[in-house]
């Protein structure tokens, strides 16, 4: 490893948003990457599908949900690279379509679980890192639905509220140790959270993005962004990559 390297882990790398990630940023000159997801099955095809003479790839099985799990992630990007330079906590599920009373508490507490408890562990595990090296950017992603309201998501909307947040806390409490955390907050693009869902179901949320649904390398711009030195005065951000959904 040279000084000018750039470590990056990515969370939920095995899914649509991950693997448009991974492959974006691995890329980009000087970058190595820690992927991670608690799916071998879809971890694989994204290492697969990475572009020749990019970067090192490493590979984790990793829930991230289990804090220990989420540390090991990081160990392994010293370990194997000596650093890590950017967290992305991108992992993430839907929840059950219901109204709130009829959604049952598991299906709260899986919401919370991953897609907040996630986001927790990933900075608990990244700033024992890079508060000792006085540097490091946390990218969380949230959602556009953490924003506005979707009827029959209610535990998606308020655990991605709570990640929309959960970035603006860590943002104040990690800026003296030369930290710096945002989240990037989507709106619709087709991806595995969709799976199962018939196509059409897609169709009316389309008609709400007056850009249409966008893809997962529409988003990769800013997560780019705020993995690079180009973002060095932004932290506590909502970054909203919605096609307008959230103009109206
Ligand atoms: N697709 C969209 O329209 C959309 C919109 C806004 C935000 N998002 C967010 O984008 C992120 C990526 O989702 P995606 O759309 O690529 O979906 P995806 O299902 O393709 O990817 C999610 C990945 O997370 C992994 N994962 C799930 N639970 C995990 C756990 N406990 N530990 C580790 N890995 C786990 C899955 O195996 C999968 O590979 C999620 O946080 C999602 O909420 C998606």
């Amino acid at each position: 490893m040279t000084v000018n390297r750039r470590v990056i882990a990515i969370t939920g790398a095995g899914g649509t948003l991950g693997a448009a990630l991974a492959t974006q940023l691995v890329s980009e000159a000087g970058t190595d990457l820690v992927l991670s997801d608690f799916s071998e099955a879809s971890l694989a095809p994204t290492v697969n599908g990475l572009p020749a003479a990019a970067g090192e790839v490493a590979t984790m099985l990793a829930d991230v949900s289990e804090i220990e799990q989420v540390e090991a992630v990081v160990a392994h990007a010293v370990e194997r690279f000596g650093r890590l330079d950017v967290l992305v906590s991108n992992a993430g599920i839907l929840s059950p379509n219901g109204r709130i009373h009829n959604l049952a508490t598991e299906d709260w507490e899986r919401a919370f679980r991953v897609n907040v408890m996630g986001a927790v562990n990933g900075i608990k595990a990244a700033v024992g890192v890079m508060r000792p090296q006085k540097s490091g950017s946390i990218i969380l992603t949230a959602s556009v639905s953490g924003l506005t309201a979707w009827s029959h998501a209610a535990p998606y909307c308020a655990t991605k509220a709570a990640v929309i947040q959960l970035a603006k806390v860590a943002a104040v409490e990690y800026a003296r140790d030369g930290i710096r955390v945002n989240c990037v907050c989507p709106g619709t693009f087709r991806s595995g959270i969709h799976e199962g869902l018939p196509p059409e179901a897609l169709d009316a949320i389309a008609v709400k993005h007056p850009l249409g649904l966008g893809t997962a390398s529409d988003m990769v711009g800013a997560y780019s962004y705020l993995a690079s030195d180009a973002s060095r005065w932004t932290t506590g951000s909502a970054i909203v990559v919605d096609g307008g959904y959230s103009a109206p």
